[in-house]
């Protein structure tokens, strides 16, 4: 391995250079040895979230984290393999169903998850509210559920991009997980390296989003695509609104109750539109000619998670847990529910209990939010309007503070905007 003054491809960056391709391979392979300090580490993060990479950079930058790990090889299976990735919202809960939807029309889905952090749930977090299921599977037993069953969600192992998950680390404690091209390679470095064929990518606009504005959102997409599209995968993505919460849950029980419910058929409107909509974008990636609508009614998507739960020990018929407390939050006049901000509420689920604030915490498996009202629906003083559910009754006063100025009742009904905003392809 060549050796560089890590001080010196700092400055270089700060001041607005670009790093060769051996500098980055260098870089990436010392740091998550322990050559490269935390520290030094941190000032780079710092100096690309202010100057970037350039596409060349990024794609190196990219493959660097790969080749620190493994790469997982599905392509032995007797389907094609489809993947999506959300950047992450409030009550997106879309994997659940979503799934099991794609494997019901003939695609296999890999999907190799996390744990929540902050504001937004991790969709293993959710899972586990499922009394018995299990998120650890070796890659065999993967391997063995995507042939058998045509689904698999399990947490991704530490053997994927190792670079990625000390970056990652850091970055949640330097300010500096806003950089696109950091969030672009770290999350298509984990995707590539788990070696689905196709892969669409949500990548989520608004309040409650990583993105707040529609030109970063779209960059961030447009870079992930073609990093996605280089390595070889085919990878289209959605830009889909997060100003509101997804559905009418937010946290990990209350959010597979919704997810089943969508499965059977029912569900919320909006969760049930973005299910289907990148259903259709995973099977046409995957080169399937199947429409996902006709499987989510004929119940094959509901059969196939069944078969999903029960392969992880789960058990689909078992009560999902209830919260020991919950708590009404009410309209405080006549009119129509004009905002209900995502953060807001993301921010209330995990108060309650829904979230962790550091990786080693627990969660509840029944706390969070219930929404009784979305944005357009006429209210009445008095109403209720969200349920906060906990086991910690102590958590509900800093989750109504979570709450204050996150609704808004007016006399007229806001705008209504399209939940999918924009597709970006190579
Ligand atoms: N999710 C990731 O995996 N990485 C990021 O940098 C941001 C979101």
């Amino acid at each position: 391995m060549s050796e560089f003054a890590v001080v010196e491809l700092i400055r270089t960056k700060r001041d607005g250079g670009s790093l060769s391709d051996a500098e980055i391979d260098w870089l990436i392979r010392a740091y998550t040895q322990g050559v490269v300090a935390d520290e030094q580490m941190s000032a780079m993060a710092m100096a690309i979230l202010f100057r970037g990479l350039d596409d060349r950079e990024l794609s190196t930058w990219t493959n660097a984290m790969i080749n620190t790990g493994e790469r997982l090889d599905f392509s032995g299976l007797s389907r094609p393999t489809a993947d999506k990735h959300s950047t992450g919202g409030v009550g997106d809960k879309i994997t659940l169903p979503l799934a099991p939807l794609v494997a019901a029309c003939g695609v296999a889905v890999p999907q190799l998850s996390g744990r929540g952090l902050g504001h937004t749930g991790g969709t293993l977090d959710k899972l586990e509210a499922i009394p018995g299921w299990r998120a650890e599977l070796t890659n065999e037993e993967a391997y063995r559920q995507l042939e058998d069953v045509g689904a698999v969600i399990c947490a991704a192992g530490s053997g994927l991009a190792p670079a990625d998950k000390k970056l990652y680390a850091l970055r949640d404690v330097t300010g500096t997980v806003e950089a696109i091209a950091l969030i672009a390679s770290s999350i298509m470095s984990k995707k590539i390296a788990e070696g689905t064929g196709a892969l669409v990518l949500d990548v989520k606009v608004g309040s409650g989003a990583f993105m707040k504005n529609l030109d970063d959102a779209t960059e961030l997409a447009r870079r992930m695509v073609a990093l996605g599209t280089a390595a070889g995968v085919n990878t289209t993505a959605l830009l889909t609104r997060m100003d509101t919460p997804l559905g009418m849950t937010a946290g990990n029980g209350l959010e597979v109750a919704e997810s089943v419910e969508v499965l059977a058929g029912g569900g919320p409107a909006d969760v049930v539109e973005l299910t289907l909509a990148l259903a259709r974008e995973m099977v046409q990636a995957a080169g399937v000619d199947v429409d996902p609508a006709a499987r989510l009614a004929d119940g094959s998507a509901m059969d196939v998670w069944r078969r999903m739960i029960r392969a992880q020990d789960g058990d689909p018929d078992a009560p999902l847990p209830g919260a020991q407390h919950v708590e009404v939050v009410s309209a405080d006049r006549d009119g129509v529910l004009a905002e209900l901000d995502a953060m807001a509420v993301g921010v209330a689920a995990w108060r309650l209990g829904a979230g962790r604030s550091r990786k080693e915490d627990p969660v509840q498996a029944a706390a969070g939010v219930r929404m009784l009202a979305k944005p357009g629906d006429r209210v009445q003083a008095g109403q209720p309007l969200l349920e906060l559910h906990t086991d910690t009754p102590d958590s509900i006063a800093r989750a109504q503070e979570a709450l204050v100025g996150g609704w808004m009742i007016a006399d007229q009904a806001p705008e209504s905007t399209p939940l999918v905003i924009d597709r970006i392809t190579a």
